[in-house]
């Protein structure tokens, strides 16, 4: 054995020595190489990149059009009864210890009232699962479905955290397509050529981002028959649910959980505007416990019990959350949404770079197609994203973080008169950019 102080001459020789340029000490750890590159794939990670290109000399406000996260605009603050329900849960004292997502009723029990208002069925408090935000639900269930030699069906365009959890935990993904002529509906035809015996699961994101679209009922009644002719369950992702403005109503997939087994995912963040307060759900809609015989309902239990769950204070709020929020907050954020997507639709479509052909019907998002034949000097969708950052200190998403290269998201879930002054820099920057001969 060693004496005392014997590490740390070693450390101070092997450090000298590779300064002298003689040795390079070799480590025995590394970095993880799944996820050497996970930032560059998500939202959050392009998102920062652009953020950093914005010159901090301009002085104008930044304009962030390219975030699903409204709550810092006035016109967008949650509801009164929400931060009142917040405040009493800390307050009464109950709330400071850990909490059990798995096993706390009240939470369990109002967020499946809060379902069950949109299907033919009641789902029970045994039916749903609290999560930290819709994003642990995702991870929960990519987690569960990761089985050697499964795959997963995900919507191309959609939301890259499925993508990049799925690689993550070695679940193969399968890309089915997304129609914009027919609304972005899912080209079904491409689902089942898809599929094959390795197939666990669809998912699906209506309303949906990044497309704005909503699924309408008899759809969303084909996905479920397809579904059950492929023997695979429906991951729907909701957490846009009730954000719609368009013609079509809101429908829950689980209204057909009698066809095919249904996990919906969704969280507060979203209809109330309060990303950050990190509450979400799984529920299980699935009129035959197919999924509970196959003891997934079980496995995503157990997932969740070796993570960490949603803050208490907010899981013991929840009932109050769901139950005080007026109508009238839900209706003004939806004609809210409405007026300025119909601004922004409009206003975009006014551009010559941009071609945008769906009026987006619900979420926060419409995706717009570049047009090539008026931009000079910008050779694609990121290029163009990371260059109007730093001239116009405008954040959009790049199609390619969505799977969509030559496209933009543009956010209109933003306070109207910073939607009006973001579109006018677009615009500019458009004209700077223009072909000259154009
Ligand atoms: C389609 C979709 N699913 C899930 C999430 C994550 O939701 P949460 O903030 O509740 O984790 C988002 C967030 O933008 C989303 O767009």
């Amino acid at each position: 054995m060693g004496k005392p102080g014997d590490n740390r001459r070693d450390l101070e020789a092997q450090s000298a020595m590779a300064e002298n340029g003689k040795v390079r000490k070799q480590w025995r750890f590394g970095a993880n190489p799944k996820l050497l590159d996970a930032s560059s794939r998500s939202i959050k990670g392009t998102l920062d990149r652009l953020f950093s290109a914005v010159d901090p000399s301009d002085e104008r406000p930044l304009i962030p059009l390219g975030h699903g996260d409204p709550s810092s605009f006035p016109s967008f603050r949650t509801s009164p009864a929400a931060e009142d329900a917040i405040i009493s849960a800390v307050r009464s004292g109950n709330h400071n210890g850990y909490r059990s997502a798995v096993n706390y009723q009240p939470a369990k029990r109002a967020v499946a009232e809060y379902l069950s208002r949109d299907l033919p069925y009641r789902l029970s408090p045994d039916d749903v699962l609290i999560t930290n935000g819709c994003c642990y639900a995702i991870e929960a269930v990519v987690a569960v479905l990761s089985r050697p030699g499964a795959s997963i069906l995900l919507p191309r365009t959609g939301y890259p955290f499925y993508d990049v959890r799925a690689a993550f935990s070695g679940l193969e993904v399968r890309y089915f397509d997304l129609v914009q002529e027919r609304g972005w509906e899912i080209d079904l035809d491409s689902v089942e050529r898809l599929a094959d015996e390795g197939t666990a699961a669809m998912v699906i994101i209506n309303p949906g981002n990044p497309t704005g679209s909503v699924l309408s009922y008899s759809h969303l009644e084909k996905v479920a028959e397809t579904a059950r002719k492929l023997g695979i369950m429906i991951i729907s992702d909701e957490v846009y649910g009730h954000l719609v403005f368009g013609s079509k109503p809101f429908v829950p997939m689980g209204v057909f959980g009698s066809i095919a087994p249904v996990l919906t995912l969704g969280s507060i963040s979203k209809r109330w505007s309060v990303p950050g307060w990190r509450l979400g759900w799984i529920a299980v809609c699935d009129r035959h416990d197919i999924l509970k015989e196959a003891k997934i309902v079980d496995n995503i239990k157990d997932f969740l019990s070796i993570g960490s769950d949603p803050v208490s204070f907010v899981q013991g709020a929840v009932p109050e959350i769901i139950k005080n929020t007026s109508k009238d907050f839900f209706e003004n954020m939806v004609s809210l949404l409405r007026q300025t997507m119909n601004m922004c639709f409009d206003a975009v479509n006014e551009i010559s770079c941009f071609d945008c052909q769906y009026k987006p019907e619900g979420a926060l998002f419409m995706m717009v197609k570049l047009d090539w034949t008026f931009l000079g000097d910008i050779n694609d969708d990121v290029e163009f994203c990371l260059k109007l950052a730093m001239e116009e200190s405008v954040i959009i998403l790049p199609g390619s973080a969505v799977g969509m290269p030559n496209w933009v998201r543009i956010t209109f879930a933003v306070e109207p008169a910073a939607l009006k002054e973001g579109i006018q820099r677009l615009n500019a920057f458009c004209k700077r950019h223009a072909k000259q001969e154009i």
